[in-house]
């Protein structure tokens, strides 16, 4: 009995421990945030799978770096999951009273989106899906032709995709400057990026030139999102997800609109970096590329390719929650309100989780016929790579952003022979995890696409 008692006893918050950013080493300067998945990583190794540490002018965060301990998160995150909502983002609401989607809902109000769009999203989406074949089949061609700039051309197929799943196959003959979207949502992240560690607050306030540059990419990109919706639902559409959502969602035009200006945000970054990071890893491992040619379950291969990109690169480089209440995680009590970052870069590189960590070996997925990893993935890892979150407010679009990515691989290995002329590419946080460096692609007539990075992206 006594035994019992002692071992589930609740450890206080305050004897988490606690890691000081004034500590960091000159590697991490000036721009600690930058490399913060490193940091996080080093400091787990330090001070084990949860520590405490503020970060720029956010108050004291827990870090947790341990699958175990992430799910009970989860578990006690209550029927209203709340996550991090950029500070930057929320100050540009309020200071210019502007209605948002479905990313800044919270309480009954986030779930009643989620109601409606959880059936659409979830259930009827393969036709909506397959709408961005011929975008990704437009992007092989460019590539084809011209395979330079291919983090441009991969922003804007993201883009592309969405709006054209979004509106249907006849949005592809409307003519819209994608770079001018495109930029507009890279900017509000990397402006975001650098607000976040400063003071978003004291920013706004006195204007400076950072926040006007920020509040503008947000205006921009609200406004043009908006008349492109009010333009598209003038035009009948049989089959994009707006003629569903209009006809069963019960959503107004202007949540219609608000909804069209979240997925775009949400899908540029995220699906164009992820596709990056993959050529960049399949490039640099060519017996990647032939275990493909040889294998007889190609459509399996290319999951577990994506699977292992997110590993060791996941853009969502930290999942968030806050507390809804006091709750309980590894032993200690969490208070309620208590923000909870989520340490994914570190967890996809724990050795006891995979073997060979550095390693990109996407058949370590491979599962037996009872559902156990073969090898090189340890039981405990279930929750180490969840790249698009988990339980009611996990990404809405998983499965959109799954399929083009797919489709996406198959043509590429089917196609080209890969070649990386690059080396020592880092990760860098700007908001998501993105390539430190540029990438150049360069292709041969025998259709071999040769991948280089060169020059340094802006570190601010
Ligand atoms: C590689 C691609 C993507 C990744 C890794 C990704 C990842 C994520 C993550 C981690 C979250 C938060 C989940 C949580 O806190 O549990 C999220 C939320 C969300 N994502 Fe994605 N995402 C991707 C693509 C997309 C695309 C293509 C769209 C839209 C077309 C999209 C729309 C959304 C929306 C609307 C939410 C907010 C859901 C809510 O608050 O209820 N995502 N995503």
């Amino acid at each position: 009995m006594l035994v019992r008692r002692l071992s589930t006893k609740v450890k206080p918050f305050e004897t988490i421990p606690v890691a000081k950013l004034e500590d960091i080493g000159p590697e991490f300067q000036p721009n600690p945030t930058l490399k913060l998945h490193v940091l996080n990583h080093k400091r787990h190794l330090e001070y084990g799978p949860i520590y405490r540490e503020s970060v720029g002018p956010d108050s004291d965060i827990v870090w947790i770096g341990c699958g175990q301990m992430c799910q009970e998160v989860f578990q006690q995150e209550g029927p209203y999951p709340k996550n991090l909502i950029p500070r930057p983002w929320t100050i540009y609401n309020e200071k210019y009273q502007v209605e948002r989607g479905i990313f800044f809902k919270q309480g009954s109000d986030w779930a009643e989106w989620r109601h409606r769009l959880n059936p659409i999203f979830f259930k009827s989406q393969k036709g909506f899906w397959s709408l961005t074949d011929q975008v990704t089949l437009q992007l092989i061609r460019d590539l084809e032709s011209d395979p330079g700039n291919l983090e441009h051309k991969l922003r804007n197929w993201a883009v592309e995709s969405t709006l054209t799943m979004i509106f249907g196959s006849s949005f592809r003959d409307y003519q819209i400057d994608l770079d001018d979207f495109g930029t507009h949502a890279k900017n509000i992240f990397e402006h975001s990026a650098i607000l976040q560690l400063r003071s978003a607050d004291h920013e706004a306030k006195e204007g400076t030139d950072l926040w006007c540059k920020f509040a503008q990419s947000v205006s921009t990109s609200l406004s043009m999102t908006n008349n492109l919706t009010t333009e598209m639902l003038k035009r009948p559409s049989n089959d994009g997800l707006l003629s569903v959502l209009k006809t069963q969602s019960g959503f107004s035009d202007k949540e219609l609109s608000l909804l069209v200006s979240d997925l775009v945000i949400a899908s540029q970054d995220t699906v164009s970096n992820t596709a990056l990071w993959m050529i960049h890893l399949l490039a640099s491992n060519p017996e990647v590329q032939k275990a493909y040619q040889l294998e007889i379950n190609q459509s399996a291969f290319v999951k577990f390719v994506i699977k292992e990109t997110f590993r060791m690169f996941p853009v969502a480089t930290f999942l968030t929650r806050i507390t809804p209440n006091e709750i309980r995680v590894g032993g200690y009590s969490l208070p309620k309100d208590q923000m909870i970052l989520m340490s994914m870069f570190h967890m996809g590189r724990r050795s006891d989780y995979f073997a060979d960590p550095q390693k990109f070996w996407p058949s370590r997925w491979e599962r037996s016929k009872s559902g156990q990893f073969r090898q090189g993935v340890d039981l405990a890892a279930r929750f180490a790579t969840i790249p698009f979150g988990f339980g009611a407010r996990s990404c809405l679009a998983k499965h959109l952003a799954e399929y083009q990515l797919q489709f996406l691989v198959r043509e590429l290995l089917n196609r080209f022979e890969l070649i990386s002329l690059n080396e020592g590419v880092d990760m860098i946080m700007k908001m998501t995890g993105i390539p430190n460096q540029q990438n150049k692609l360069f292709s041969t007539p025998r259709m071999s696409i040769y991948s280089s990075f060169e020059g340094c992206q802006q570190e601010k």
